[in-house]
């Protein structure tokens, strides 16, 4: 046998019920505290979850020379960045989480170089850097590729550009956008992403004194700064987090209010939750679902922000495993996001899939079986079909779910479900 692992048990058959508070999001804390490298002092981050990426990227910082303190029970992280930084992220590092790119663009930006080990990351496709490159060379940076590194050099300073992304990419608007707010002169990005996060990290930006214009929309104008002021900032709350929530609500056909969530930040997953027959209600800085029937399903198409988020996919075919009727959802971000429907037909669950499309035919109840998370959401999505699964699952490979949701576990036994942690041979 090899060595011990650790995976969910679940046993089904709960109807969750309670509240539920979430945190910030993963997926903004990370590129705020990359944001932090852009000036020197000390930054603080508010709302921070206890999860292994803000460790990967708190070590990181660190060896680019910066002082970071992480505190759990405060939920904050203060990043104390020094007067010249260091400029290589190591592959040791980025290997284990791919969103250690976010980096390049303020290293370029403050250092005028950056040694960036090419990203590894989540099993969810190919996922080009090609705009991120191509931005940064309108701005006058030089990139290269060599021995698994990203070089990009711009010794005499960035200057602003006129960019037209190819496509909505998250990460691609936030490497320009922190390219671009100490950058000589204007920087119009066309075509940016408008998620709940891009927003977040301009917004805090904005506090460092950076001046962007066109916050949430899709053209971003940054007029470039000479410097910027550290900071103190609360991340956003994690809207994924609180979808998996929502969703958890109506498959198990239960009541549960999730707390520091907006509704506004969701408005599409939600109103499919409607369509599945949920009562959904609103206030500022939480929402209930409410479901006391089996679930209709619900046909589904993943896009950019505002549309139906990709990491919502995998716990809405969950839904639809179990809903009465058929279903097609069409997956345009990751076209590897499909794999987990693998583990989930060992739940019993029909689903088929043909390029970006799956067809989900639910039925009344799945059945228990051992089953292998491959991404963060795949995971969840895999929890959340145990809760209505027959008997016992065993979800492997939780590390994956460990780096997206803080205290699932607890969270999960805390509205009533049947969930342990627990140690397995390899
Ligand atoms: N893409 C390119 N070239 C680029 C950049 C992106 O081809 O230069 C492609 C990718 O290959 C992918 C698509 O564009 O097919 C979307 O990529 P995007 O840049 O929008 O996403 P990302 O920044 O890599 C973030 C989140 C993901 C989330 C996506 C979409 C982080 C760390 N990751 O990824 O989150 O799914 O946006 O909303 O912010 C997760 O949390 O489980 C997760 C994977």
């Amino acid at each position: 046998m090899g060595p011990m692992e650790e995976a969910f048990r679940v046993v089904g058959g709960a109807r969750l019920t309670g509240e539920v508070r979430v945190t910030g999001a993963k997926n903004s804390v990370l590129k705020l505290m990359a944001a932090a490298l852009l000036a020197r002092g000390r930054t603080t981050l508010r709302d921070v979850p206890d999860i292994l990426d803000v460790e990967i990227m708190a070590e990181l910082l660190r060896r680019l020379g910066c002082d970071v303190e992480h505190d759990r029970a405060e939920s904050t992280v203060s990043i104390d960045v020094p007067d010249q930084p260091e400029h290589r992220a190591d592959y040791d590092l980025v290997r284990r989480m791919r969103a250690s790119i976010c980096v390049l663009g303020p290293l370029v930006a403050r250092c005028r170089a950056a040694d960036v080990a090419l990203p590894g990351g989540d099993n969810i496709g190919s996922r080009g850097l090609d705009m991120h490159v191509a931005g940064l060379t309108r701005m006058g940076a030089t990139v290269t590729s060599e021995h698994g590194y990203l070089l990009a050099e711009a010794g005499r300073g960035l200057r602003g550009a006129t960019i037209w992304l190819d496509f909505p990419s998250v990460g691609a608007t936030e490497t320009l956008v922190m390219a671009a707010v100490t950058a000589h002169g204007e920087t119009v990005i066309d075509n940016a992403a408008r998620e709940p996060e891009i927003i977040d990290i301009c917004a805090m930006l904005v506090q460092m004194g950076a001046r962007i214009g066109g916050i949430g929309t899709s053209t971003l104008v940054i007029e470039g700064v000479d410097h910027l002021e550290p900071t103190d900032h609360t991340t956003v709350p994690d809207r994924i987090v609180a979808g998996t929530w929502a969703v958890a609500a109506a498959l198990t056909r239960g009541e549960v209010t999730v707390r520091n969530a907006r509704a506004e930040h969701l408005e599409i997953a939600l109103d499919k939750l409607l369509t599945a027959g949920a009562e959904v209600t609103t206030a500022r800085d939480s929402f209930t679902v409410r479901m006391d029937r089996r679930p209709r399903s619900i046909d589904i198409v993943t896009l950019p922000y505002p549309g139906f988020p990709t990491d919502l996919q995998p716990q809405f075919i969950a839904l639809n495993a179990i809903a009465d009727g058929a279903a097609l959802v069409t997956e345009n971000l990751f076209e590897a996001r499909f794999r987990f429907v693998h583990e989930l037909a060992r739940l019993g669950a029909d689903v088929h899939t043909e390029g970006h499309h799956a067809l989900v035919r639910g039925r009344p109840l799945l059945s228990g079986a051992p089953v292998e998370a491959t991404d963060i959401r795949a995971g969840a999505g895999l929890v959340l079909a145990g809760l209505v699964a027959d008997g016992i699952t065993v979800v492997h490979e939780v590390h994956h779910i460990d780096r997206g949701y803080a205290g699932f576990v607890d969270d999960l036994r805390g509205l009533g479900a049947d969930v342990t942690r627990i140690q397995v041979g390899g």
